[in-house]
């Protein structure tokens, strides 16, 4: 079964590849545009970005009622272990693990990570992951940075990148990021869920499509994209 990763609105996605779902910074009771609901959601890996609420989510709730293992950086598995979770994998920058449905590279991303309450999040990043079909570079929350151009040398099946502006990146550098990891696809995320990271999609796939050679790909909670 090729690998669906559908979109649960703000950066949260849940994956569905080989025998494994694996959701990505479950944000979902909370989330205005979520379209399900956290404890209807399956779940054999959660990967979580950095500590934010927006990120963390229902990380506990669906961890520890699936069973699901949560791969994040040490000081959130940490705090996840003092809330029941049991079941963590603990990684840090710069580092890769082989997992039953693909690699994940741990990589930087410029931002904050303190945990709701307000614990200690260690260092936010963002996931490479290696799916059979291809990567996938989730930035996760982050500013644009240069090194955006070695992420890409692994070869960018598809890109996932913020693009509400205020707390992560802005259309403008969006389009940067595009040009540095040259990815075959890109999607937007972190934007339309409150106003204040309000952006039109349409008009950024527009310059994606003028000034890259990037396919942009726009979608609305709940939909899919199949690598
Ligand atoms: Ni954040
Ligand atoms: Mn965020």
């Amino acid at each position: 079964m090729a690998t669906e990763l559908t979109w649960l609105g703000h950066g949260g996605w849940s994956i569905a590849t080989g025998e494994h779902t694996v959701l990505l910074d479950p944000f979902i009771d909370e989330n205005p545009v979520a379209l399900v609901k956290a404890d209807d959601v399956a779940a054999d890996f959660l990967l979580v970005s950095h500590g934010h609420g927006d990120h963390t989510g229902d990380a506990v709730r669906i961890a520890r009622r699936t069973g699901a293992q949560v791969v994040a950086n040490f000081e959130i598995c940490q705090w996840l272990s003092g809330r029941g979770v049991e079941n963590v994998h603990a990684m840090n920058i710069g580092g890769g693990f082989d997992f039953p449905f693909g690699r994940v590279k741990m990589t930087v991303a410029h931002h904050s990570s303190m945990l709701p309450d307000g614990a200690d999040g260690g260092s936010p990043c963002g996931f490479l992951v290696s799916f059979p079909e291809g990567n996938v570079y989730f930035a996760c929350d982050t500013g644009l940075f240069y090194d955006m151009t070695l992420i890409g040398a692994a070869g960018i099946e598809l890109a996932v990148l913020p693009v509400g502006d205020n707390f992560t990146m802005g259309p403008d550098d969006a389009l940067e990021a595009v040009k540095l990891l040259r990815p075959r696809r890109v999607v937007l995320v972190h934007f339309n869920t409150w106003p204040l990271v309000a952006q039109d999609p349409d008009a950024w796939a527009d310059r994606i499509n003028e000034e890259t050679d990037a396919k942009p790909v726009v979608l609305e909670p709940g939909e899919k994209i199949i690598l």
